[in-house]
């Protein structure tokens, strides 16, 4: 993971204004004329820069706001102050993994010393332009979970995953899970829907090529076993306890895998 794409804003900055100012000088020797006009227009767009620029963190709230109703990705975001309880000082560098990621990396990103990045599995369906600017940023990448991921092993603290496996059938799940545990150093993070649980979105077939196939807890854990994954009890009873403490149930199964040692 590279360093250059954790502040974006400010690497924007650099290349919009300062060139911008440059020529607004070098020209203004030649006609004053022309100097005022430019000097006019350099304002005009500079207060507009700033106007953009002062509007972003409203622009993360409303990409927040998600249409909610049976997707584990709002559940995500409802447990972050619990998933921070659980992991502590883990949650400095995350990966979200789910539809609708660029939900979850912008909530993250309003934490203090946290850096996120995301993985869209299908296509992206947030089109909001704060959206696809962290997409353009490459802070958010749409990938197709039945590769190996493009990171080196341990590249985050902590991968969460929500929704995404549901849609996978369990050939493809014996790769994509252990894939998201190589990339994480201090844990995994499942969410995944309970069977029986309503889907709220229409058109998810044709989104995902097969509807949800949503597994009891069982059948989870035998997988884990399968495929040599490790719960870390440890981090499920810090949550549990943050969880009971807070008074919040949540509406999809929640599971922690340890990292490789
Ligand atoms: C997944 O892996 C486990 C353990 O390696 C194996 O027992 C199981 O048959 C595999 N399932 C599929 C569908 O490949
Ligand atoms: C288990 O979770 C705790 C956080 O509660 C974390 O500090 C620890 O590194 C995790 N253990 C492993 C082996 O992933």
């Amino acid at each position: 993971m590279s360093r250059r794409l954790v502040n974006p804003s400010r690497r924007l900055a650099d290349a919009g204004s300062i060139p911008f100012v440059a020529s607004i000088q070098s020209k203004s020797r030649n006609s004053p004329v022309l100097s005022i006009g430019l000097v006019v227009v350099g304002a005009i767009l500079l207060i507009g820069y700033c106007y953009s620029n002062s509007g972003n963190s409203s622009d993360i709230k409303d990409v927040s706001k998600l249409e909610g109703g049976g997707s584990c990705t709002a559940e995500v975001l409802q447990a972050l102050p619990l998933l921070k309880k659980a992991y502590g000082d883990s949650m400095h560098k995350v990966l979200h993994v789910g539809p609708e990621s660029c939900s979850v990396v912008s909530s993250l990103y309003q934490e203090e010393d946290t850096e996120a990045w995301g993985i869209e599995p299908y296509e992206l369906d947030d089109v909001s332009s704060k959206c696809k600017s962290l997409v353009r940023k490459g802070i958010v990448r749409v990938a197709d979970l039945k590769f190996p991921l493009p990171y080196r092993a341990k590249s985050f603290s902590l991968v969460i995953v929500s929704d995404a496996l549901d849609y996978l059938s369990p050939r493809y799940l014996n790769r994509t899970v252990p894939e998201l545990v190589r990339v994480s150093a201090d844990g995994v993070v499942i969410f995944a829907g309970y069977p029986g649980q309503q889907r709220a979105r229409g058109g998810e077939v044709a989104k995902f090529g097969r509807p949800a196939k949503l597994r009891s807890s069982s059948w989870w854990i035998r997988f884990f076993v399968q495929t040599s994954l490790e719960e870390n009890e440890t981090a499920g009873k810090k949550f549990e306890q943050a969880s009971t403490k807070k008074g919040y149930k949540p509406g999809c199964q929640v599971f922690h895998l340890k990292s490789y040692a």
